[in-house]
């Protein structure tokens, strides 16, 4: 069993389908462990994706992040990190394949609808950024 950190970003929050995504997870044997709807600062997301803080695209998305509403979950389920990120599709929704949720719903690379974590390491990390252990259930 494993955790896994899934962001609904705010392209598909604005868009009224956080219904949707979280039905793709949730009939792929993904469970809801831990949710929440937050509007993240600037600063709060230069601080979750500062692994990236030296690519030419950080400032534009971290004002994309924070641009709007966010739902957060904690996933959880066999190979939950490989499993959410099969479900998301690739980073560029012009290649993901189809039936994926970027394929489905994304915009553009930066408004690619979901993030999900890369591995169980960052996983681990990505989770305790937003959620304290109370809170995942
Ligand atoms: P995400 O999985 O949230 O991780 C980092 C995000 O940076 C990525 O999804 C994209 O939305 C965004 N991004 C914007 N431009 C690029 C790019 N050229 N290459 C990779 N990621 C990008």
């Amino acid at each position: 069993m494993e955790r896994t950190l899934s962001i609904i970003k705010p392209d598909a929050v604005a868009k009224n389908i956080i219904g949707k995504i979280v039905d793709r997870f949730e009939s792929n044997n993904l469970r809801i462990a831990a949710m929440k709807k937050i509007k993240l600062t600037k600063e709060d997301a230069g601080k979750f994706y500062e692994v990236h803080k030296e690519r030419p695209f950080f400032n534009d998305l971290c004002e994309y992040m924070s641009s709007g509403a966010v739902v957060v979950m904690v996933l959880e389920g066999n190979n939950a990190v490989a499993k959410n990120r099969e479900l998301m599709g690739t980073t560029n929704p012009k290649e993901a394949a189809p039936g994926t949720i970027r394929a489905d719903f994304a915009e553009s690379i930066e408004a690619n609808a979901v993030h999900g974590s890369d591995s169980l390491e960052n996983a681990r990390k990505e989770i305790a950024f937003f959620f304290a252990e109370r809170e995942i259930l």
